[in-house]
């Protein structure tokens, strides 16, 4: 019998209507467009207003079996990615589960940041690998404006809110997930980090007062970590399947900073037009910023385009994938 990989069948996302401009953090803060702009290479990003995370992943998922005419019962397993769950227990994926009616899946949550979507689809394809699941899928949504603290400019004007949802299904073609490198570092957690809400500092009086639940971020020192990192990654799944730059159709990269894209293509060898660029509308979504990304081109996307996708985030945790398109759209 051949291998079974696990192919993407299907893709949707979704993002808040309410869009936060530049000008609007000009408004709030000691900041410019012009700023953000050279800096980062954003524009804009959506805010998720009087509604959790859940509600991203929910109508990201609606979309995505509306689309493809699956019956909600008919889903084995749903993993969501994302590091603003709308609680700490249950799982943000349990409440998608209840909210779509995905009442035969059983679900949980990967916590992995800004590689929260590439951790949850190389787990998910070797559910789909063993042969025992047939559809499973893989959310990344965050409401990153619930941990930000609109007060500090270095790090508020980065990301936004949003996500997307895909449908993984067994294939025999050599389509699907061909291979994955991940990797974590612990030791980051000094740069980037929420310092309080968990056991390590409960929330009390004193870690509101301090400001201590919103994103601490040393951006100078994450940025340095995140170019090597997620270059040095995919350069790696490139030579691990001897894949050259032509060979390569799409990067899918993590949209935290323009620059970080432009030193990761560059170091795979790779022009402008590979590269999924979507940052300017939607800043860094964290965990959605990859789905979007796939949602924003699905169009584009042929059967059998080599795909590299490939991400940095808060942990540290870091890893790229290499996948063969499945369908036409
Ligand atoms: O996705 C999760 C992982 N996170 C990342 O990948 C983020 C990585 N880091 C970054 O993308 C960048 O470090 C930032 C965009 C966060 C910051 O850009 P930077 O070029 O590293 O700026 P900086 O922090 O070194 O600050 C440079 C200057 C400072 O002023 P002085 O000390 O040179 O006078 C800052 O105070 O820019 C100032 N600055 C700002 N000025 C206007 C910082 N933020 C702002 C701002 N508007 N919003």
């Amino acid at each position: 019998m051949s291998k079974i990989t696990a192919a993407i069948t299907g893709i949707a996302g979704y993002l808040p209507e309410k869009v936060m401009t530049n000008k609007d953090f000009e408004k709030i803060i000691d900041t410019t467009d012009e700023w953000i702009t050279t800096r980062t290479g954003i524009k804009e990003r959506r805010i998720l207003e009087g509604k959790p995370t859940s509600e991203i992943g929910y109508h990201a998922v609606k979309r995505l079996l509306d689309k493809k005419g699956i019956d909600p019962l008919e889903i084995d397993l749903v993993i969501c990615g994302t590091v603003t769950p709308d609680h700490t227990f249950p799982s943000t994926a349990n409440i998608i589960c209840d909210k779509v009616g995905m009442k035969n899946a059983w679900s949980f949550d990967i916590n992995a940041a800004c590689s929260g979507f590439i951790y949850s689809l190389a787990t998910a394809s070797q559910f789909i690998e063993t042969g025992k699941y047939k559809k499973v899928i893989v959310v990344g949504a965050d409401k990153m404006s619930s941990i930000i603290d609109y007060q500090d400019r270095t790090t508020c004007v980065i990301f936004g809110d949003g996500g997307g949802a895909v449908l993984l299904e067994p294939n025999t073609d050599g389509l699907g997930v061909i291979d994955a490198v991940l990797h974590s570092d612990g030791s980051g957690k000094q740069y980037l980090h929420q310092p309080a809400g968990g056991s390590a500092l409960p929330a009390s009086h004193e870690t509101v007062a301090k400001r201590q639940h919103y994103v601490y971020q040393e951006g100078k020192a994450v940025f340095k970590f995140a170019v090597t990192n997620m270059a040095d990654v995919s350069a790696k799944i490139m030579e691990r399947n001897n894949l050259k730059s032509e060979d390569i159709d799409w990067l899918v990269p993590h949209q935290a900073n323009l620059r970080i894209i432009d030193a990761t293509a560059n170091r795979m060898g790779l022009p402008k037009e590979k590269v999924m660029i979507n940052i300017q509308k939607y800043g860094n979504t964290t965990a959605g910023t990859l789905p979007l990304c796939l949602w924003d081109w699905e169009n584009q996307l042929k059967k059998g385009d080599n795909i590299v996708l490939s991400a940095f985030g808060g942990g540290f945790t870091w890893g790229a994938i290499y996948l063969k398109w499945a369908y036409n759209s």
